[in-house]
Formats: structure tokens, C-alpha cells, sequence
């Protein structure tokens, strides 16, 4: 039986049964795909069954506003993805009358497809020979043919579409593509891998050489980099202010605090050198009620750490700019970061 035969029994015999395998529907495979780019499957379920629910059709995803997407979305990170989902609804419903592209580059040219996610939706909604290559498919085929190649270079991207093009079971091209990705996910996993009941383990060339442990390998470490965030929670009366983030940074859309970065951790409020919520605000009329712990939050290129100081004012203020006043009940209906998120799950509002 040659390799992709052998997969698609494996599949049959084991694979889960996920919501969106049961559909060739393209919108809602679609959906599936955005949800799971950087996502394991486990937390992008009840996404998936949530974002169907309120938005059963395009339609409905394009006629949504940001905010209420964002809402939806939160905790699931990497906001971007909502964002253009949400941008490629009102594409879809407003230039081509709700229909779903149904070539290839049709499908790569929506925002936040990229060369991955085409294959998938290409195959699985239309039976298109395209092969995925993700992070599942990477190590499969870096250990059954001893690559060593690394995944992040442009010689070994090619060397691997290459195979997996080889490889890919043009008949059956939708069967085909969920089999390789479930078997990296269930069996050829990273840790651990199962490999005394693997149905390849007298071809697996990384078996045989024993070098399961270190494919597929990567050229380049991540960067981290460690960013100290002060949040200023400032009651003016039974208000909070917020502000929505825009800029090149993260979490552009979702709202948190007026925030002041600093290089190291602070101690003292006074260590914040002025209270310059755009220099709105000065030490005369606020009163520091309560600093949080640190609470850390670790992002795939940065390594957060975050303080939040609870700032009475002694004056009724307001601050210009991008900040909105809040009622401390409604702080709970706005799309934040998980971290934002924790906070506000940590920490009680009504009664202050
Ligand atoms: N990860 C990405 N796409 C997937 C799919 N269709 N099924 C399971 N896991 C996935």
C-alpha cells in the first residue's frame, strides 16, 4: 500500500469527529480554518460553535459590527484574524452577492488566507488538489523522511511543498489533507509521539536514525522581548475610562486602560515619571487606591508584564483623546485582551 493509502486507512480507523468535517459548506469551513490557524483544536471548538450560532451565514458575519466580532472572538488571540474575517464577510457579501469564491486564487485573495488555509478550503469545500503544509504536516514528513532541512528557510518551505504536492492523493485530495494533519495531531505528535503503534514505523527514517526529538527543525530561536505595562484604572465617579487601541501594536481594536509603558518594573506610582495620560492628569487630584500584582502574559514575540493602579480622582475630569468613560457595570460588554480580561475577572467593580 503506498504511503497516502496507508494514511487514509489510519484516518478512518481514528480520527475525531469535528463539526466542520460533516460540511462542504464553504463559509463555515472557512470559519473553521480562521479559528484554528494559531489555535488548538480543543479551544477553537466552542468558538466555532458560537461564531456559527450568532452568524449562520456570511451575510450575517458582514452585516455584524467590528466590536461585536471582537467580543466574540476574545480570549481566542491573535485578533487580526477576526478583524479580517470580518473585513472578507463584507467582501464576499457586497462584491460577489454572499457566494463564496470557489477557485483557488479566488480564495487567496480573501484577507487573512494565506497559502495553508487556501489549500484547505480548496479541498475540503471544492475536492481541489492542493496539499496543506502547516506545523502538522511539517513534522510528519520531516521525520518519515529524515529532513533536516529547516521548516523556516525558503529551501526547505520548497523542499517540503514539494513532497507534500508529491504525495497528496489527487483523488481524494479533502480525505487526504484532514488525514495528515490528524495524524501529526494524534500520533506523530511533537512530545511524545506514539510511535510503538505507528502504522509507519518500519519506513519512519527518523525512527530508524533516532532523531524523532529534534524534527523538524527550525534555523531561528524566537525573540522574545519583555514589555511593562502600568495600567491606570481611574475612577471618576461611578466611570472608568477606557481606550481602544489602534497603532501598529497588539490587540488593535480591543479596548484596556490608559496605559504608560515603562522599560523596567515600576514600584512607586511617583516612579511613573508623570501620571501623562497625554499629561491629562497630574499627582494633585488622585488618590492611589490599590496596586495589583504583577500579572504575566505571555504572547508567542513578547513576554508582558502588567500592573494595574487603581486611581481615584479628587476632581471630576474628563480626558480627551481616543478614551471613552465607562460605567464600572458596562466594562464587562466591551471586546479587551485576555489580559484585561483577567483583570476584570479578578477584581470587583460594582462596589468601589
Ligand atoms: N487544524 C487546522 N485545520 C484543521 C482541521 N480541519 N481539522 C483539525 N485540525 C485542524
Amino acid at each position: 500500500m503506498d504511503f497516502s493509502a496507508q494514511l487514509i486507512t489510519w484516518y478512518k480507523e481514528n480520527k475525531r469527529d469535528l463539526p466542520w468535517r460533516n460540511t462542504s459548506n464553504p463559509y463555515l469551513i472557512w470559519l473553521s480554518e480562521i479559528i484554528l490557524q494559531q489555535t488548538r483544536v480543543d479551544q477553537g471548538l466552542s468558538y466555532y460553535e458560537k461564531f456559527i450560532s450568532h452568524y449562520p451565514t456570511i451575510d450575517l458575519l458582514a452585516e455584524a459590527n467590528e466590536e461585536e466580532v471582537l467580543k466574540l472572538w476574545q480570549g481566542l488571540g491573535y485578533y487580526s484574524r477576526a478583524r479580517n474575517l470580518h473585513a472578507s464577510a463584507k467582501i464576499v457579501s457586497q462584491n460577489f452577492n454572499n457566494i463564496f469564491p470557489s477557485t483557488h486564487k479566488g480564495i487567496l485573495d480573501l484577507k487573512g488566507v494565506g497559502e495553508y488555509t487556501a489549500a484547505a478550503i480548496s479541498s475540503f469545500a471544492y475536492q481541489l488538489p492542493y496539499a496543506v503544509v502547516d506545523g502538522n504536516v511539517y513534522r510528519v514528513l520531516a521525520r518519515l523522511f529524515g529532513i533536516h532541512t529547516a521548516i523556516d528557510s525558503n529551501e526547505g518551505k520548497k523542499a517540503f511543498k514539494d513532497l507534500a504536492d508529491e504525495l497528496l492523493d489527487t483523488n481524494n485530495p479533502d480525505i487526504y489533507n484532514q488525514a495528515i494533519m490528524e495524524f501529526g495531531a494524534l500520533q506523530c505528535k511533537p512530545k511524545n509521539p506514539n510511535c510503538e503503534a505507528c502504522p509507519f514505523r518500519l519506513k519512519c527514517i527518523a525512527f530508524r536514525e533516532e532523531t524523532i526529538a529534534v524534527l523538524p527543525f527550525k534555523a531561528k530561536k524566537i525573540k522574545q522581548r519583555n514589555r511593562y505595562f502600568n495600567y491606570l484604572v481611574i475612577e471618576n465617579e461611578d466611570l472608568i475610562f477606557l481606550k481602544k487601541r489602534g497603532g501598529n501594536d497588539i490587540w488593535q481594536g480591543l479596548f484596556d486602560f490608559p496605559l504608560i509603558e515603562t522599560s523596567k518594573e515600576i514600584e512607586d506610582l511617583e516612579q511613573l515619571a508623570i501620571i501623562d495620560v497625554d499629561k491629562q492628569l497630574s499627582y494633585d487630584n488622585i488618590v492611589l487606591k490599590t496596586v495589583s500584582e504583577e500579572y504575566k502574559h505571555i504572547l508567542s514575540h513578547q513576554k508582558i508584564y502588567a500592573k494595574f493602579w487603581r486611581i481615584k480622582l479628587t476632581k471630576t475630569a474628563t480626558l480627551k483623546g481616543n478614551y471613552i468613560a465607562v460605567y464600572m457595570d458596562d466594562l464587562y460588554n466591551y471586546p479587551v485582551p485576555k489580559l484585561i480580561d483577567n483583570y476584570l475577572n479578578s477584581t470587583n467593580f460594582s462596589t468601589t
